[in-house]
């Protein structure tokens, strides 16, 4: 794994909204499309807002970029502040130039009885538009990426999942209290994560120190579902200085 240490979060994104602007240019010189595989979350938000700032610069465009989230809560209202979607269109998808039609997020309002054959579709999207270039992950307090939460395994794809309690615990606060949290979700599996070309993912802060150490140098185990990320060739692991505070890289 490649790891890249900032002195702050800021420069943290903006070196990963480089790396993107230089995939997007390379692919669509080629006039290919440019598959991103999007996280939601504290994490990408200054990330999000320095592409909309290069977007608005001229610097850099989405026509040609495709997106697929990894996750929604469910059930859950496109509409509500709480949902995935909503934050997609806040955060992003509205300040840019990307096609409504090229944006894909797993729906938190699928009838119970549709979610699987909804999963099925999501996966086969994917494979129809010839995979993720780029995969951008935060990661969980518990080492979940996506909502591949403790016990996910390396062969799991997008499924109806249970949050685990430290998931509901972290989410407790935007929802004004545990109750509030939901209990399931819609998840891109890790097999479906780890078919992506290349992968980044992004931690700040102390609070993701003791999670990046144990998932990046300990044992490969469904107990902390990003160690799996140790079997993929193109990872790119970027932390602020506190994230990487447990790690020794020299
Ligand atoms: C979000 C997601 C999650 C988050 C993780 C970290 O789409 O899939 O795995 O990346 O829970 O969340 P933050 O960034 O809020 O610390």
């Amino acid at each position: 794994m490649n790891i890249n240490i900032f002195e702050n979060s800021e420069l943290g994104s903006q070196f990963v909204a480089e790396q993107i602007q230089a995939l997007i240019k390379k692919k669509t010189k080629l006039t290919e499309e440019v598959i991103l595989g999007l996280a939601t979350g504290s994490t990408p938000k200054e990330l999000y807002k320095k592409l909309v700032s290069m977007y608005k610069a001229g610097e850099i465009s989405f026509e040609q970029v495709i997106t697929f989230n990894l996750d929604e809560y469910h059930p859950m209202s496109h509409d509500s502040e709480h949902s995935y979607h909503h934050f997609m269109n806040q955060i992003f998808f509205d300040a840019v130039d990307i096609k409504a039609e090229n944006t894909w997020i797993p729906s938190g309002e699928v009838e119970k009885a549709q979610i699987e054959s909804h999963c099925r579709e999501y996966e086969q999207q994917i494979v129809d538009v010839g995979g993720i270039d780029l995969q951008l992950l935060g990661i969980g307090t518990n080492g979940h990426i996506g909502f591949n939460e403790p016990g996910s395994t390396i062969d799991s794809v997008t499924r109806y999942v249970e949050l685990d309690e430290q998931t509901r615990i972290d989410a407790a606060a935007a929802f004004g209290g545990i109750d509030n949290v939901p209990r399931n979700a819609i998840s891109m599996g890790i097999d479906t994560i780890l078919k992506a070309k290349e992968i980044v993912l992004m931690a700040w802060g102390s609070g993701k120190a003791e999670i990046i150490r144990d998932c990046l140098f300990g044992e490969i185990t469904a107990v902390k579902p990003a160690t799996f990320l140790q079997k993929h060739p193109n990872v790119h692991i970027v932390l602020d200085r506190e994230a990487a505070a447990l790690i020794d890289v020299d």
